[in-house]
């Protein structure tokens, strides 16, 4: 109790304090306490309203109790801050202002003046030659998105025929859908023709080739991590040549970003942005959780033709835009346990998080125990801004930013670790939170139920569709390509919230003596740095960061360029 209220209070009491002294701090406190509770009945039980149009009536200190009543015997994590939060909220509920730009990318003006360009093309197709291309890659739907779209690169680099890419079955996802299942296969096809030759199958003489016996499958333990065309030229094409035919297996991130020719570069993004469409089966569905996402209303969202297609509302006259924050929030249990960061579990997560490592990352759980290895502690860890954001300081972010308590909220991805009671915080705060398994029926998404990509594929689209995409971690997939396609087609419309964590660490650590206001000052401060959009740093993903030469041109680049060329 003591060093409750020591935090709580922000003073210092040395040891040798009176008991009287301490019993004037406590009456203070439970004082404080009675006031502040006092003021949230007083503005009223809150009306909360659910997407489906269910209302209820629900008192926010009862709510508010409900918070950290999980499984686990720990208390919740920023417990004051969160009352202070859900304080806030309470007291917004009814004003009808926002943080001008909350819902806005900065300097939108100048984003505004970039144009998608990656569909144009200034060479002949590839006949593709030299031999074929086939690549069964590894991971979740979007590591194999992006691994399509660098073999889209390697075939044209080395005059290749690309053989549709294959997906492999992997035990975490445990899902069978190949390419056709996932996108619109003759479309890609067609639409990468004036670049590489693509075909569906591997001709009849190749077929009963051994591939293994005759040197021809290539696994990551044979490329480098990034590895550079010269890399493919020297070591891939002799193969090729002389086999005709080249299998990669696993090609996780296997080409650089840098350096790579200007028009390769352009190529791998024509991919990305416009020849992967996905299937119908999976257009219609996201079409309705964007639909549901925006009430129903008749309007369209500025990128819902690149996503759904046919399926995307034709635009008509909008009377009152409903808009909605997608969050992925990165917190399943793999994420959490590579970390090696602290999440306020106790002994009991620090066990079971070793009991993961020891099973999936095996040399990781290895590192640990040796003594000699100079690990950095976790909170070490989570001052350099290396831990992604627990669901509490999730909802203390949104709240700080000021986005308001009836906000509609879609929530991507599924297993948070701790389960759903870790996210009490979240939906007590933000009650308008949803999944896409709330949005559709039981019949509606059963077709999507044991394939595991197609469910991510409906959270990528209604991510990127979304008004404001908020993301806790700093290196997911599905966070980097659904931002760096907001940018791509966005037109400076379509921010995405990227908080610099080491900045939150800084202003989390103050969590229980920080004044409110201070808080969202500091806190706006800190995302409102790395929402603005802004062209690639040399060696990044050109997925993530597509506002660089080659791909989004301002008229004058686009000039300057077609000037070079001549
Ligand atoms: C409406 O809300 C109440 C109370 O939260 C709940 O019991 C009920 O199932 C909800 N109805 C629908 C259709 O979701
Ligand atoms: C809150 O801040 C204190 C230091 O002021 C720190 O010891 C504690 O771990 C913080 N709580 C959380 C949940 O990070
Ligand atoms: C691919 O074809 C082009 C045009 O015919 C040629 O310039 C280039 O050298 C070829 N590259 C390879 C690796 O065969
Ligand atoms: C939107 O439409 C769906 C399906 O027709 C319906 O179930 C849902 O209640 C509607 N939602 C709103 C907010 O009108
Ligand atoms: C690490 O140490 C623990 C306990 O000493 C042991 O059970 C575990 O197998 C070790 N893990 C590895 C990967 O060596
Ligand atoms: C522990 O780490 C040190 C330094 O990196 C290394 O030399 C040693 O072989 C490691 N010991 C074990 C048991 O892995
Ligand atoms: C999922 O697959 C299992 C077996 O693999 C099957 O029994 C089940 O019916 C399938 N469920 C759906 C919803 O298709």
């Amino acid at each position: 109790m003591h060093i409750k209220m020591k935090k709580t209070l922000g003073f210092k009491i040395a040891s040798n304090r009176s008991r009287v002294a301490i019993g004037i701090l406590l009456t203070f406190f439970i004082l404080t306490n009675l006031w502040m509770l006092s003021r949230i009945q007083d503005s009223g039980s809150v009306r909360l309203r659910f997407l489906n149009s269910n209302s209820s009536r629900v008192s926010l200190p009862d709510e508010l109790r409900k918070i950290g009543k999980g499984k686990k015997p720990h208390k919740t994590a920023y417990a004051r801050l969160l009352y202070k939060a859900a304080h806030a909220l309470a007291e917004n509920q009814y004003k009808s202002t926002e943080p001008k730009d909350l819902w806005l990318e900065p300097y939108h003006a100048v984003a505004s003046s970039w144009q998608p360009c990656a569909d144009q093309r200034v060479w002949k197709p590839s006949e593709g030659n030299n031999g074929y291309i086939m690549v069964t890659a590894n991971g979740g739907i979007n590591q194999q998105r992006v691994a399509v779209c660098n073999i889209a690169a390697v075939a044209r680099l080395l005059n290749a025929t690309l053989v549709i890419p294959t997906f492999m079955f992997s035990s975490v996802w445990r899902d069978t859908s190949q390419f056709a299942d996932i996108y619109q296969e003759d479309y890609f096809i067609d639409y990468l023709k004036p670049d590489i030759r693509i075909v569906k199958e591997l001709p009849k003489e190749l077929q009963s080739l051994d591939l293994e016996a005759i040197g021809s499958v290539v696994t990551d333990v044979d490329i480098a991590k990034e590895a550079k065309p010269s890399f493919y030229l020297k070591y891939i094409l002799p193969l090729l040549m002389k086999n005709k035919v080249v299998h990669f297996v696993g090609f996780g991130n296997r080409l650089a970003s840098d350096p790579i020719p200007y028009h390769l570069q352009r190529l791998r993004c024509r991919c990305n942005f416009h020849a992967l469409q996905f299937t119908p089966k999976i257009q219609a569905a996201a079409a309705m959780l964007i639909q549901r996402m925006r009430q129903n209303a008749s309007h369209s969202g500025t990128l819902d033709k690149n996503l759904v297609g046919p399926f995307a509302k034709l635009k008509g006259k909008v009377k009152k835009k409903f808009r909605y924050l997608a969050l992925h929030l990165r917190f399943e249990i793999d994420m959490v346990a590579h970390s090696l960061c602290n999440f306020g579990g106790g002994e009991e997560e620090k066990k079971e998080l070793q009991a993961y490592r020891e099973i999936h990352f095996p040399g990781l759980a290895g590192e640990l125990n040796n003594t000699t290895k100079m690990i950095p502690s976790p909170e070490r860890l989570k001052a350099e801004g290396l831990c992604p954001l627990m669901p509490e300081e999730t909802v203390l972010m949104l709240a700080g930013l000021g986005f308001k308590r009836d906000t509609r909220i879609y929530l991507a991805g599924a297993h948070i670790y701790g389960g759903k009671s870790r996210l009490n915080a979240l939906t007590t705060l933000f009650p308008n939170m949803v999944t896409k398994e709330n949005l559709l029926s039981p019949s509606e998404i059963q077709p999507f139920l044991n394939f595991s990509s197609q469910l991510a594929a409906l959270d990528f689209i209604t991510c990127t569709a979304s008004d404001v995409f908020a993301m806790t971690d700093s290196g997911s997939q599905l966070s980097s390509l659904v931002s760096g396609y907001r940018v791509y087609y966005g037109g400076g419309k379509m921010p995405t919230i990227r908080p610099n964590k080491r900045r939150l660490a800084d202003i989390f650590m103050k969590n229980d003596t920080i004044e409110w206001k201070v808080f969202e000052t500091r806190i706006r401060k800190a995302v409102r740095q790395n929402k603005r959009v802004f062209s690639r740093p040399i060696g990044r993903s050109v997925y993530r960061y597509p506002r660089c030469s080659e791909l989004v041109l301002t008229d004058q680049e686009e000039i300057n360029v077609a000037a070079s060329e001549r």
